[in-house]
């Protein structure tokens, strides 16, 4: 049986860019796998803790980190949806990469989970793209694909980038409306068909 893990991470439950478009990815992987396991953390809704000193002390031993590192380990996939805050991700979800990446466990090239999929909903607000004033401030796909690689040896990594989604509701960024659609439909046309291609992977 097929094990997807999925987080969320934005604040808002509505009108959430990446929540919809990780619930268009679940809902495409568990049609190619009715069988398929889902396992849901809302980071934003049920935050988990901050990595203190006693928990780097006990390392796989903590029972927190334990619980993490398992569902990770038992993941054939991963979903993350990582709205950008002041340039970077949600602070949940620092704290659950935190908890997780756990050194001389789960880390290295080669390592226990290197070969996982991940798939990450990269919401925004603007646009850091290539080419535009803001690009150097880019702070989630450039440090999530760094901590991910660097840390667990992840090798697969897909972004899928909702932009410009506070074109509706910044009056200043009104000619943008018709790209902010553009690139939701787009996002949302990705992960459907992302999830397929991982599920018939996970089927052959
Ligand atoms: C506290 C906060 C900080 C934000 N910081 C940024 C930012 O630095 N850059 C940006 O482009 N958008 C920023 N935004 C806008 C969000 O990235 C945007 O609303 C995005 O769509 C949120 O993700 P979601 O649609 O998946 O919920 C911020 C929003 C909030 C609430």
């Amino acid at each position: 049986m097929a094990t997807l893990l999925h987080l969320d991470s934005a604040l808002f439950p509505q009108g959430s860019a990446s929540r919809d478009i990780t619930a268009a990815f679940v809902k495409s992987w568990l049609e190619q796998h009715p069988e398929g396991k889902v396992v849901y953390r809302d980071l934003a809704a049920s935050p988990i803790p901050h990595l203190d000193a006693a928990a780097v002390g006990a390392g796989p031993d903590h029972e927190l980190r334990a619980v993490l590192a398992a569902e990770l380990a038992e993941a054939d996939a991963v979903l993350i949806g990582a709205p950008m805050y002041n340039f970077t991700i949600a602070s949940t979800l620092k704290a659950w990469l935190d908890q997780v990446i756990i050194v001389g466990a789960n880390t290295g090239p080669g390592g226990p989970v290197a070969s996982t999929p991940f798939t990450i909903v990269a919401s925004r607000g603007g646009s850091y793209a290539p080419g535009t004033p803001r690009e150097d401030f880019e702070f989630v796909q450039n440090y999530l694909e760094k901590v991910l690689t660097g840390m667990l040896g992840i090798t697969e990594i897909d972004f899928i980038v909702p932009e410009l989604t506070l074109a509706p509701v910044k009056p200043e960024m009104a000619d943008l409306i018709p790209l902010a659609e553009a690139s939701r439909a787009k996002a949302h046309e990705e992960a459907v068909q992302k999830a397929k291609a991982l599920a018939a992977r996970h089927a052959a």
